[in-house]
């Protein structure tokens, strides 16, 4: 039978960047024992007030379906948030709600990329923008960024990188897998150079509010200037562990909204309305479980690090946000990915090879921060027993 270009697009996309955490399941599931480090799933349940909230609106008959763009009380919700992140007035004609960010950032795609079109990247990048970059017929182009300037990016190397055929600049701030934080000055250069070449920006800020010591989270829409080319895609995913609710956002201006809400329609027909309803209720409120949650995440990446000290020849660096901890290995002679294989077979600790996030992320492994501490410093050990063996 024929399928169309996209599935063979698709096809086999990714799933050998998962290969070692998939060996890692089908050995604990066989009864072994082993840390798993390997995927950025919050540890922490959701707020019960939250799970209160969703039972309350389902039992109050909100089940039926929702305005396509999203609810009134969701889109007033995001409306408050964003006007006052911004300090401008943001409307709620400027959201879509959708099922995740992994949706916001695929409607973004399909509404800016036409067959050869190509989206830059800092390389190395989240696992999935390979595929929704795939999807609508785009061309990748990764900009390797140094480790050893904490992976952010430079404009300099952003601008050797675009040509005629260059439409969007995707950003992942903080990062996942690196735990970089655009600063507001590296944002102003960025954003000149993609006005310059009148680059759309599509921001995906899933952990925006996962940032650690002084950092401080900065975004091309709060810049007045860059916000008509930016499209910011979120979720409560992270920000409040809730990543099977599948409650997410695009905010952008109103024009990219009434461009991409044919798109997202066409695909959903609207999101459920109680789920809506909790996200509004989500971020409105204050939770203590979720200030807990991101003090947690700091104390472990803070473990992982000093526990890392004791080796010679691995390392790492404090994330400035995100769930996520980049180790070092170069220094053993192996790539991130031979070091993760003989970690999960000699040592019983699961990680991601950094190369799995593409070749800037070569020699590393990206370590979860969503185990407890006295399992993060036990990792430590072995991976740090590891690297003297070599
Ligand atoms: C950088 C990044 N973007 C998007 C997603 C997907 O988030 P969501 O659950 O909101 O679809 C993830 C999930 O791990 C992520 O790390």
């Amino acid at each position: 039978m024929k399928f169309a270009k996209v599935c063979g697009r698709l096809e086999g996309l990714g799933s050998e960047k998962w290969a070692i955490h998939l060996e890692g399941r089908k050995r604990a599931a066989s009864g072994e024992s082993l840390i798993f480090l390997s995927i950025g799933e919050p540890d922490a349940p959701p707020p019960t007030a939250v799970l209160d909230m969703v039972n309350d609106r389902m039992r109050a008959g909100r089940t039926r379906y929702a305005a396509g763009r999203g609810e009134p009380e969701v889109l007033n919700a995001l409306a408050r948030l964003y006007t006052e992140r911004t300090g401008r007035t943001v409307s709620t004609r400027q959201f879509i709600f959708l099922p995740g960010t992994q949706t916001a950032l695929f409607a973004a795609m399909l509404s800016l990329v036409d067959e050869g079109d190509e989206v830059l990247m800092a390389d190395p990048y989240y696992a999935t923008y390979e595929g929704v970059i795939a999807a609508a017929g785009g061309v990748t182009v990764p900009v390797r960024v140094d480790p050893d300037h904490g992976f952010h990016l430079k404009a300099s190397d952003l601008e050797k990188a675009i040509t005629p055929r260059s439409r969007v600049l995707l950003m992942n701030t903080p990062s996942n897998p690196t735990g970089a934080v655009f600063t507001r000055s590296e944002i102003e250069k960025i954003g000149k150079l993609c006005d310059k070449h009148d680059l759309w920006i599509v921001s995906d800020e899933v952990y925006a509010t996962l940032t650690y010591g002084n950092t401080v989270f900065a975004s091309p829409f709060d810049v007045a200037e860059f916000e008509k080319r930016t499209v910011v895609v979120s979720s409560i995913s992270k920000s409040h562990a809730m990543p099977g609710f599948r409650c997410g956002w695009i905010a952008a201006s109103e024009e990219f909204c009434d461009h991409a809400a044919p798109v997202t329609e066409t695909m959903l027909f609207g999101s459920q309305p109680f789920l809506e309803d909790a996200t509004a209720f989500a971020i409105d409120n204050h939770f203590p479980e979720i200030d807990a949650m991101k003090q947690s995440y700091e104390r472990r990446a803070r473990a992982l690090v000093a526990g890392l000290k004791q080796s010679r020849t691995v390392s790492a660096r404090m994330p400035e946000g995100g769930m996520f901890v980049m180790v070092d290995v170069r220094k053993t002679g192996l790539s991130g990915e031979d070091f993760a294989r003989r970690l999960l077979a000699e040592e019983a600790v699961v990680t991601m090879p950094g190369e799995s996030f593409g070749a800037g992320g070569a020699g590393h492994l990206r370590v979860a921060l969503t185990v407890d501490e006295d399992e993060i410093s036990e990792a430590c050990k072995r991976i740090a027993r590891l690297a003297e063996r070599l």
